[in-house]
């Protein structure tokens, strides 16, 4: 039986919400059997080590009002050296749609922009239902190009965004979770 397809899942969190999101997709697609998932801090390692994969899912929370958190912070200049061609990119972010409202998941659209210059086909664009905020960079007309995700606020919420994101994302990913019958 051929390997499954393995998806790299990139990701940096201070407070471990993103480390959350990222165990319940890693979860959602493993128990599927439809592929495996690599979890790697993104600090951790040479980002070419994202080139071993075709498929990408990217974790980024945003910090001190419209930045990316530390260990992506650390890392972002490196994306240049990643060829994204022919790789397919999800992104999720966690924020704060109250407190932080003109910069809720900024980090989306931050590394979202640079993946798409750098020749990546970004997949796993979300509608904005259910969240309030003034201004995002990771809008584009009306969805986000990635999972906005609200921990803080919405912890109750998390769970059944990444499933449903996750589900999305793997159709994109040519992967698709079978429903049950
Ligand atoms: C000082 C500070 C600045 C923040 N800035 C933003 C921001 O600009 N935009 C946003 O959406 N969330 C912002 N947040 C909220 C975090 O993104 C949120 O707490 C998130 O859950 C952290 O995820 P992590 O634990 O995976 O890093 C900020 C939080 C703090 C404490």
């Amino acid at each position: 039986m051929a390997d499954k397809p393995k998806i790299g899942l990139f990701y940096g969190s201070s407070t471990g919400a993103g480390e959350t999101a990222a165990n319940i997709i890693k979860e959602e697609i493993e128990s599927s059997g439809v592929a495996t998932v690599d979890m790697i801090i993104v600090s951790a390692q040479s980002l070419k080590a994202m080139e071993n994969y075709q498929y990408l899912i990217f974790g980024c929370s945003t910090w001190n009002i419209g930045e990316l958190q530390d260990d992506w912070n650390l890392k972002f200049n490196e994306l240049d050296i990643v060829n994204f061609k022919g790789r397919k990119v999800a992104l999720f972010g966690n924020g704060d749609q109250y407190g932080y409202s003109n910069s809720f998941v900024d980090a989306i659209g931050i590394i979202g922009v640079k993946v798409a210059e750098l020749g990546g086909e970004l997949v796993g664009f979300w509608p904005k239902d259910g969240f309030e905020f003034e201004f995002s960079r990771g809008s584009v007309e009306d969805v986000i190009m990635g999972l906005p995700l609200d921990h803080d606020n919405q912890p109750n919420l998390t769970r059944q965004r990444c499933v449903d994101w996750t589900h999305w994302v793997m159709e994109q990913f040519g992967l698709p979770i079978p429903t049950p019958a």
